[in-house]
C-alpha cells in the first residue's frame, strides 16, 4: 500500500472508529482523476451516524485537515475524495520500483504456505487442443502471481493417464494400428485410431465390450497390455514436452491418475470403514442425495476405478505430502459437480482439510461449429495456434522491420505471447469464442501491444544510453499525463492481490492495459529525453519504472518482452 493510502485509511480509521482493515478494503479508486485519487463511499456511516451520506461526507471534508502525502480532501454527492501530493507520491513510488526492480510487489503474505495447484492435465493418446489452452495458461499466471506473493507452489501436471479410454486405444490399435505411422505420427496415429473406434462403435456394440476387456486387463497388470499403454503414454508426452516448452511452462510433479493406482483400495476400505458407501445397481457408491447431488460412483460392476476415486486418493495424497494451505484445480466449469462431489466426500471423511480444495472454475472456449469434441475428431491443435501465430509475426517482421535481429526469437515470443494474452484476455468464468482472426489478431488491446510498449521503453533507455541518474528530481513529474502513470504505478501491489484473492489474471491483464496506455499518451505527447536535464533525469526514471512494472507484469501472465520488436 502506497504511503498515501496508509494515510487516508488511518485518518479516516482515527475519526470514524472503523477498523483500519475496513477502510482500506472499501476505498475506491475514482475512474476520473478529477475527483481524486481515492474515495469513500460514506453510505457506510449512514446507519450507524443515522444521517444521508452527502451530509457526513460534507461534514467530514470541514472537519478533516489534509496531512502528510494528502493534498486536499473534498466532497462530491456521497462520496470523500482525497487528493494525493503529487510530489511526495512521485518520489515514493518511482524511487521504490527503481530500487526493488522486479521485486517491486512482492509480499510475505504467503511465507510458510503451500500451495498445490492442479493445471494443464491434459489426457494422454488424445492431442493437445486449444480447449486445452486455458487451463494451461491460467494455470500458469496463477502460479506466477501466487509465488509472488511468497507462497511456495507445487505444480501439479494431474495427467489423464488412466481410465476406460485406454481400453479403447489398445482394441483400436490391436485391430487397425499402424506401427509405422505410430513411430512417425504418435498422436495424430492415436487420434485417429480413437475416432476410428467411436465412428465404428455407433454401429458395433462389441467394440465396447472388447475395450472393457482390455482396460480390465490394464488395471490387473497384464504385460502385454501394460506395455502398449506405457508406450502411448510416452509418446504422448513427448508431445506435452514440446508445448510445454515453446510456453515456457513446467511442472513440478507429474503424477497423474495411474499414479494413484496404488492408493485406490486403502482409500475405498477408508470410506467403507467410515460407513460412506453402499452398493447400488452393482456399483459402490457414496449416497450424496441428503446433500442434493448425485451419487459419487468410486468402483463400477465389473470393477472398474473411477476418475472420481482416483481424485479422492490423490486429494489425501496431497494433503498428506504437502500439508498443503489450498489445493488448487484449475478446471472448466463442466466438471463443477465433479469437484462438489469429491470435496464433500472428502469433508464427509471427515479431513478439515477439504474446505481449502477449490475447484477454480473456467468457462469454455467455443468454436464456430459449436463445442467441440475429441470423439467426433473436430479438434484445433493448440500447437497449430501457436506455430501459425509465430509464423504470421515472422512475416510481420519481415515486412515492416527487416533489420531486426533474433529475428526467430523475438517471433516466438510474440508470436506465443498473442495467443496467450488472448486467452487472458476474458474473466476466467466467461466463455471465449475460438476465431483464428481474434486468437491472432496484433491490433488493439493485444499481448503484441504490450510487448511493443515494453520494447519501445526499452529503446528509450538504450537511447538514452546511461546509467539511471541517482538522485532524480521525481517532484518535477507533476504533469497530469505523468502523473496518471505514476497512479497506476503505485497500484500494481494492489491489482496483484485481487488478482490473486480472485484467482483471476484478468485483473492484471487489464491493469497492464491501462498502465500502457497511460503511457503511451504520455509518450505521443511529451519527450522524454527532453533538453531540461532535471525534468530528463526524472522522465528517464519514470521510463524505467514503467518498463520495469510492464515486463515484470507481463512475466507473471506467462510472456516475454523482447527488448525490441
Ligand atoms: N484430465 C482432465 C481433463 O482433461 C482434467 C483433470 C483435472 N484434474 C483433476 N485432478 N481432476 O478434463
Amino acid at each position: 500500500m502506497s504511503s498515501f493510502k496508509k494515510e487516508v485509511v488511518s485518518l479516516l480509521s482515527e475519526t470514524t472508529e472503523v477498523p483500519p482493515e475496513e477502510i482500506a478494503s472499501r476505498l475506491e479508486y475514482p475512474p476520473d482523476g478529477s475527483f481524486g485519487d481515492l474515495a469513500f463511499p460514506c453510505h457506510l456511516l449512514s446507519k450507524r451516524l443515522k444521517k444521508p451520506p452527502q451530509a457526513i461526507a460534507s461534514e467530514l471534508a470541514e472537519r478533516l485537515s489534509p496531512r502528510a502525502s494528502i493534498d486536499r480532501i473534498a466532497a462530491t454527492g456521497p462520496y470523500l475524495n482525497f487528493f494525493a501530493d503529487p510530489a511526495i507520491l512521485a518520489t515514493e513510488v518511482v524511487s521504490s520500483i527503481i530500487s526493488q526492480r522486479e521485486d517491486f510487489g512482492f509480499s510475505d503474505e504467503g511465507r510458510g504456505k503451500t500451495i498445490v495447484i492442479d493445471f494443464s492435465s491434459p489426457n494422454i493418446a488424445k492431442p493437445f487442443g486449444v480447449g486445452h489452452l486455458r487451463t494451461t495458461v491460467l494455470g500458469n499466471g496463477l502460479y506466477h502471481i501466487f509465488s509472488k506473493l511468497g507462497y511456495k507452489l507445487v505444480r501439479v501436471n494431474h495427467l489423464g493417464d488412466w481410465g476406460t479410454q485406454f481400453g479403447k486405444l489398445i482394441t483400436a490399435f490391436k485391430l487397425w494400428g499402424d506401427e509405422a505411422r505410430l513411430e512417425k505420427d504418435p498422436i495424430g496415429e492415436l487420434f485417429d485410431l480413437y475416432v476410428e473406434f467411436h465412428r465404428r462403435a455407433e454401429t458395433d456394440s462389441s467394440l465396447e465390450e472388447k475395450a472393457r476387456e482390455e482396460f480390465r486387463k490394464l488395471e490387473k497388470g497384464e504385460t502385454e497390455t501394460s506395455e502398449f499403454w506405457r508406450r502411448f503414454k510416452d509418446l504422448s508426452l513427448q508431445d506435452f514436452d514440446r508445448i510445454y516448452r515453446l510456453l515456457g511452462i513446467e511442472f513440478d510433479s507429474y503424477a497423474g491418475e495411474s499414479f494413484y493406482n496404488p492408493y485406490i483400495e486403502k482409500t475405498i476400505e477408508a470410506l467403507k470403514s467410515a460407513g460412506l458407501t453402499r452398493v447400488s445397481e452393482d456399483a459402490l457408491i457414496v449416497d450424496l442425495e441428503k446433500y442434493g447431488m448425485p451419487p459419487c460412483l468410486l468402483k463400477k460392476r465389473d470393477e472398474a476405478t473411477l476418475y472420481a476415486t482416483r481424485d479422492i486418493a490423490a486429494a489425501i495424497y496431497r494433503y498428506e505430502t504437502y500439508k498443503f494451505h489450498k489445493n488448487l484445480y484449475v478446471v472448466g466449469s463442466a466438471q463443477r459437480l465433479h469437484f462438489q462431489q469429491v470435496f464433500k466426500v472428502l469433508e464427509l471423511m471427515g479431513y478439515p482439510w477439504s474446505k481449502d480444495c477449490h475447484h477454480i472454475e473456467l468457462g469454455w472456449i467455443k468454436f464456430e461449429k459449436g463445442a467441440m469434441s475429441t470423439r467426433k475428431g473436430n479438434i484445433v491443435f493448440l500447437e497449430d495456434v501457436l506455430s501459425k501465430s509465430v509464423e504470421l509475426v515472422k512475416s510481420i517482421i519481415e515486412e515492416k522491420n527487416p533489420t531486426l535481429e533474433d529475428q526467430d526469437r523475438v517471433a516466438r515470443q510474440v508470436g506465443v505471447g498473442a495467443v496467450v494474452f488472448w486467452d487472458l484476455s476474458a474473466r476466467r468464468n466467461k466463455d471465449i469464442n475460438f476465431s483464428w482472426e481474434e486468437a491472432l489478431n496484433f491490433e488493439g488491446q493485444t499481448g503484441p501491444y504490450l510487448q511493443y510498449t515494453h520494447a519501445r521503453l526499452a529503446s528509450v533507455m538504450r537511447r538514452y544510453g546511461e546509467p539511471l541518474p541517482p538522485h532524480p528530481d521525481l517532484s518535477l513529474l507533476s504533469g497530469a499525463q505523468e502523473q496518471k502513470v505514476i497512479k497506476l504505478l503505485s497500484r500494481f501491489p494492489e491489482h496483484l492481490q485481487r488478482a490473486a484473492f480472485d484467482y483471476e489474471p484478468y485483473h492484471l491483464v487489464s491493469y497492464l492495459l491501462e498502465l500502457a496506455s497511460a503511457f503511451n499518451s504520455f509518450y505521443q505527447s511529451q519527450r522524454i529525453l527532453c533538453e531540461d536535464l532535471n525534468l530528463r533525469s526524472a522522465r528517464v526514471s519514470l521510463a524505467e519504472a514503467t518498463r520495469t512494472v510492464l515486463k515484470e507484469g507481463l512475466r507473471l501472465l506467462g510472456m516475454e518482452s523482447p527488448e525490441s520488436m
